[in-house]
């Protein structure tokens, strides 16, 4: 099986974060690059992480409407990254157009299609979130609900809590690739993730990918950790 974790370089400077892909490089299989580093660093970062020969997954979250979602993606893919996220609540057009997008720069750039994922329900909502913006479902019927539609507008992956992985795994194909953050080992610091999984039960559960920060990064050693997470679920 391939490594499973993506360690997420949730460091503010370029500089931290390729100290940090050097060190994690043989312990974990890819990298994801966020808002904070993406936004301070540029596509620079992207291009300079992809330069180690490492996996990078680029979490943008698009939404907007379907043609500038459409270039973002294709301006994604030309970096060269092999997974990114845009918003299921976009709609299926937008979706489609995502997956299109993304499948066309591959093949100009003669590799193969980055893994767009959708994001379904964001797990700091709740239902009053939801019934604020005018949405009647609860987390879990509108999580649902975004992920049958992604998958019929033709995504390959979501992303998901790790409570919602075993509900998920009823409804969707099974070449369909979760990736789940919220994974905590049980011997970090309490923090903001409160519904978590371990490496191990989040795997067992069926996840394909498992979005690791705080516990990784934020230890003393992050290669020794990321090296213990691994052997739990090997
Ligand atoms: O430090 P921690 O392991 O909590 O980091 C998890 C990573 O996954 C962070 O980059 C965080 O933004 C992201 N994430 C999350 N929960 C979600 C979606 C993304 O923690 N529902």
């Amino acid at each position: 099986m391939q490594n499973p974790i993506i360690a997420a370089l949730d460091v503010p400077t370029a500089e931290q974060a390729q100290q940090l892909a050097r060190d994690l490089a043989p312990a974990v299989g890819a990298f994801k690059i966020g808002k904070e580093l993406f936004v301070s660093a540029g596509p620079e970062i992207v291009k300079k992480i992809r330069a180690t020969g490492a996996n990078v997954f680029l979490d943008l979250k698009f939404h907007d409407i379907p043609n500038t979602v459409a270039k973002a993606v294709a301006a994604a893919t030309r970096l060269d990254v092999q997974m990114l996220t845009i918003h299921t609540s976009g709609g299926s057009e937008m979706m489609r157009a995502a997956e299109k997008s993304a499948q066309d720069a591959a093949k100009t750039c003669g590799r193969p299609a980055p893994l767009v994922l959708g994001v379904t329900v964001l797990t700091s909502a709740t239902n009053a979130t939801l019934a604020e913006i005018g949405c009647g479902s609860d987390t879990e019927e509108q999580v649902l609900r975004l992920a049958r539609l992604a998958v019929a507008s033709g995504l390959r992956g979501l992303v998901c809590s790790p409570l919602e992985i075993v509900a998920l795994r009823k409804i969707i194909p099974p070449h369909v690739q979760l990736v789940t953050p919220g994974i905590r080992t049980g011997s970090e610091p309490a923090d903001d993730q409160k519904r978590t999984l371990t490496p191990r039960e989040a795997i067992q559960a069926g996840a394909n990918w498992l979005v690791i920060g705080r516990p990784i990064y934020a230890v003393a050693n992050p290669r020794v950790a990321a090296e213990k997470i691994l052997e739990s679920i090997l």
